[in-house]
């Protein structure tokens, strides 16, 4: 075994990597339940890459076909239901365990300096997730699929001046139709996860050079032995590697309640219109994306058009997405963690969660008077966070932050 270590040590950095990044590599000792979101991102990641493979099998780009090869996957191919029910269900649970692990960022300050690039390199992965899902959504080509696709592209016919040709191109076409399922399906299956792949790996090398924060926000590389080694920190190999199977099992059996008993939860995971196959000549009642775009999409709603133009409406949306790139340079605390922040950023940090999930819940609900209305406070408040960041994060009293954590 040793002599075979040996081999390849002299032609490849096995040890040297492994003990880099896993036997030797010092984290802090106090993860708590928010830190096992980034190893099943990486799970999910990998499961939706090998389900990917097997539905692209038997899946037929093609509009005449598409929906057909997908009915064929779900009740002819040996196991096929359950492949594509795990890319389905898959899909929403990674969006699940992204929201919490961009949410115990923001809670611990994990944007904040040396991590801003771990950041900006999440928010890019993010980005290219929604463009990987809304892609996907589209390949089975049911009404929800061909409905959907036409209200999102047609909104970059609202770009003045180059707006029509920009949609032309776009869809290959002058309306959703073969040509756009083919490209979509083409940057679904390759583009996207290629990029998806080579960022995770980025996102992972940045997070390495600078060491993990912690649910204390403390830097534990301030703090080391005589040996150089954190006094804080673990081997993240075995302590974390073994505490994250805990998470993969917890995860698997929820994952697998919802994928066996309710696939489509109830319209959410899969909405219901999308088990009928797309027609062009019918629109259905109501359209709207999965639970994972609706809070984007009700910005969208929210801002009301101009001369008849909805762009305006398109650029909140796009600005409600990439604004939150910019959180490491609104963010002007001195402290990290939210155990030591100022009351008035705890306050805006529920009121931006507030916001955010019930832009979400009105982004699937039908548009009334009184949803517009709550849109557009919602909207406001949203953006307020951001936009008052700066000065509710130099106001107030933050707690002393310890020199060592404190569990
Ligand atoms: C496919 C998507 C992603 C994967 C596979 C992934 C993976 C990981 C992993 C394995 C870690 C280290 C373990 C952990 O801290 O939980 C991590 C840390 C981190 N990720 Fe992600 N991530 C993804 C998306 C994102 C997104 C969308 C954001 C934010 C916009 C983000 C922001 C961060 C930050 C700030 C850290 C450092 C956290 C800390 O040290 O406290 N990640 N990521």
């Amino acid at each position: 075994m040793d002599n075979n270590k040996n081999w390849i040590d002299q032609r490849f950095p096995l040890t040297k990597v492994w003990n880099e990044h896993l036997a030797e590599y010092y984290t802090p000792r106090n993860f708590n339940f928010w830190y096992f979101f980034g190893s099943l991102a990486i799970l999910v990641l990998v499961m939706q890459l090998i389900t990917g493979i097997f539905l692209t099998m038997h899946f037929k780009p093609d509009s005449a076909n598409a929906f057909a090869s997908v009915e064929y996957i779900m009740r002819d191919v040996d196991w096929g239901w359950l492949i594509r029910y795990m890319h389905s269900t898959g899909a929403s649970a990674f969006f699940v365990v992204i929201y919490l692990h961009m949410y115990r960022a923001m809670l611990y300050g994990s944007y904040k300096a040396p991590r801003e690039l771990i950041w900006i390199l999440g928010m890019v992965l993010y980005i290219a997730l929604m463009a990987e899902a809304f892609m996907g959504y589209v390949l089975p080509w049911g009404q929800m699929s061909y409905w959907g696709a036409q209200v999102i592209i047609s909104l970059f016919g609202s770009v003045p001046v180059i707006g029509p040709d920009l949609l032309t191109w776009i869809l290959g076409d002058y309306a959703v139709g073969d040509p756009a399922l083919n490209r979509f399906f083409s940057l679904h299956v390759i583009a996207l996860p290629l990029i998806l792949v080579i960022l995770v790996f980025l996102h992972i090398v940045a997070l390495h050079t600078v060491g993990s924060n912690n649910p204390d926000g403390i830097e534990i590389k301030k703090n080391k032995d005589k040996n150089g080694i954190p006094k804080d920190g673990i081997p993240f190999h075995p302590y974390y590697s073994v505490k994250d199977i805990v998470g993969v099992v917890v995860f698997l059996m929820i994952f697998s309640a919802i994928l066996f008993f309710s696939p489509a939860l109830n319209g959410y995971f899969l909405e219901h219109a999308n088990f009928v196959e797309a027609n062009p000549l019918k629109t259905p009642d109501h359209i709207a994306p999965l639970w994972y775009l609706t809070p984007f999409y009700s910005v969208l709603r929210a801002i009301p058009p101009m001369f008849g133009s909805q762009f305006p409406g398109v650029v909140g949306m796009f600005a409600a997405l990439l604004i939150l790139i910019a959180l490491p340079w609104l963010d002007r605390s001195k402290v990290k963690s939210i155990r030591y922040r100022s009351w008035p950023y705890k306050i805006a940090l529920g009121v931006f969660v507030v916001s955010f999930i019930v832009l979400g819940y009105l982004g699937m609900q039908p548009v009334t008077p009184v949803n517009a209305f709550l849109a557009r406070v919602f909207t406001v408040t949203y953006f307020g966070f951001f936009i008052l960041m700066p000065w509710f994060t130099s106001v107030g009293k933050t707690k002393e932050v310890p020199a060592r954590l404190t569990e």
